[in-house]
């Protein structure tokens, strides 16, 4: 049966019924995308008709992929049931190295972000109503009333034992079978980028990064005096790996960057088995990888996946990470798993940062410890789920034709390709005339290549910032229309 319409001809039956009426419910948004439809017992109730006819009427809605049903959690409104906007093309930047430059942009764009009165579309910034913050003040406070003084003591190791106990714990979930020793604690996943690229790369160097690339990783880039490869990208399954090895035969690359889980701006996931073939291709050719997982634990579908260090067999494998998604990202603990380079990376940590503070490693340490941390995980991946398919929602209704978006399966952020004759800085401008701030394309390339795109953060969505959304398509209409 299709639940678009009711069935004519014969007397239907009341799980048909039920069924059209459901779907209607969904595509005027009652029932909103990535939101939890009432279970089968409520639904039975509320519209009293048995459990069996419910159950029948969900699995026709599941049959046309309009709401699916999560072990353990209910049934859910499937995200991306409006598919009106085609999804993007792989992206082809130019097949030579460039210098970045971009730190102006970055700095003028990370000031605007940060105004309180804006529509916050821009820097991928967590939503604090989803992070645990009570949770994380109180053991804080906690730890600091009974803080030994020798607490305050300068910890020079690779981090507090407690915490890397906890990370390598953890890391069976993502394929790897870590020791404690084998992680370096640090401020950040930015900085545990910085500490592998001064571990491999010297100024001038060449190295290969998927395209688009998070700006912050192309900042180190340009502070480091490195040239970027931009590699082709597919917005799904992340860099090539046919145009990689391409680089590769042709180029003397020091090292490659990836966000190989829900990159940033993308939402590309590499696939275990291609994550695989990368590290066996650059183990070919003796070359390291520096690979961040920042978002790997937001994942929208029902297993985590893999990181490449599961994969690794010769310690090629720079594993970058942190809880600046999950806990806070204020706390500024990150971690590198460096495999052959953590002599290299002790010695760069100690010697750049000294070491990381000590209570925030000891407060998440104790989240982790508590187990509250997977429930919080669970929540937060419902959340954003929900709120990235709600914002592809309404841009697919509320943009003007012709544009392209992207349909992440984990993160919060959405890649937007604008038409070819609107530029995304001269859109940044009039946003923030409007109050609204955004990312403009420019960032995530040395090459300008994604002049017309924009990255939307979803953390921040809510329906009352639709209007913001109406007032940008206006913008994008107006660009467009300009000769
Ligand atoms: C891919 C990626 N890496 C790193 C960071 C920053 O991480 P941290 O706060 O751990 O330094 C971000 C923040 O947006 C990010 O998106």
């Amino acid at each position: 049966m299709n639940p678009k319409s009711p069935p004519k001809e014969k007397k239907a039956y009341r799980y048909e019924i039920l069924a059209h009426q459901i779907a209607q419910l969904i595509r005027q948004g009652t029932y909103r995308a990535g939101e939890r439809i009432p279970s089968v017992r409520q639904m039975s109730k509320q519209q009293a008709v048995s459990i069996s006819s419910v159950m029948q009427a969900y699995l026709i809605l599941e049959n046309e992929g309009l709401i699916e049903a999560r072990p353990q959690s209910g049934y859910y409104v499937r995200a991306f049931t409006n598919t009106k906007l085609p999804e993007l093309e792989s992206s082809a930047p130019s097949l030579d190295p460039s210098h970045v430059n971009l730190h102006d942009l970055v700095m003028m764009v990370m000031k605007d972000s940060a105004k309180p009165h804006l529509a916050q579309l821009g820097a991928a910034m967590p939503n604090l109503e989803l992070l645990p913050t009570d949770r994380m003040n109180h053991i804080i406070s906690r730890l600091a009333r009974k803080a030994e003084k020798g607490t305050h003591q300068y910890h020079f190791e690779a981090g507090m034992e407690d915490l890397r106990v906890q990370i390598s714990q953890r890391a069976v979930n993502s394929g790897c079978q870590l020791s404690p020793n084998d992680i370096v604690i640090t401020s950040g996943a930015t900085e545990a980028t910085n500490l592998c690229l001064h571990a491999v790369c010297k100024p001038g160097d060449i190295v290969a990064i998927e395209s688009p690339m998070y700006f912050g990783i192309l900042q180190l880039i340009e502070v480091h005096g490195l040239r970027a490869l931009e590699i082709p990208t597919n917005p799904r399954e992340g860099i090539s790996l046919e145009a990689l090895q391409f680089a590769i035969e042709h180029n003397p690359i020091k090292a490659v960057l990836t966000i190989s889980n829900f990159s940033n701006p993308t939402g590309s996931c590499i696939p275990d088995e291609k994550k695989r073939e990368l590290v066996e291709l650059l183990s070919r050719y003796d070359i390291p990888l520096i690979d961040n997982d920042v978002s790997g634990e937001i994942h929208f579908t029902e297993k985590r996946p893999l990181v490449t260090k599961a994969f690794d067999t010769k310690g090629l494998v720079m594993l970058c990470s942190s809880f600046s998604k999950t806990i806070s990202p204020s706390l500024r603990v990150g971690w590198v798993v460096p495999g052959r380079y953590k002599a290299e990376i002790e010695w760069l940590k100690f010697t750049l940062s000294s070491a990381t503070a000590t209570l925030p490693q000891m407060a998440i340490a104790e989240f982790l410890e508590s187990g509250g941390y997977d429930h919080h995980l669970r929540r937060l991946r419902r959340e954003y789920a929900a709120k990235v398919a709600q914002l592809y929602d309404a841009v697919t209704r509320t943009f003007p034709p012709g544009m392209r978006v992207t349909r992440p399966a984990g993160g919060f952020v959405l890649w937007v390709q604008l038409p070819a004759n609107v530029d995304s800085l001269e859109l940044y401008s009039l946003a923030l005339q409007g109050a609204i701030t955004l990312t403009p394309g420019y960032l995530f390339s040395p090459t300008n290549q994604f002049y017309n795109f924009i990255r939307l953060n979803a953390a921040a969505w809510s329906y009352p910032i639709m209007g913001a959304l109406d007032k940008l398509s206006d913008m994008i209409v107006e660009l467009a229309g300009r000769t």
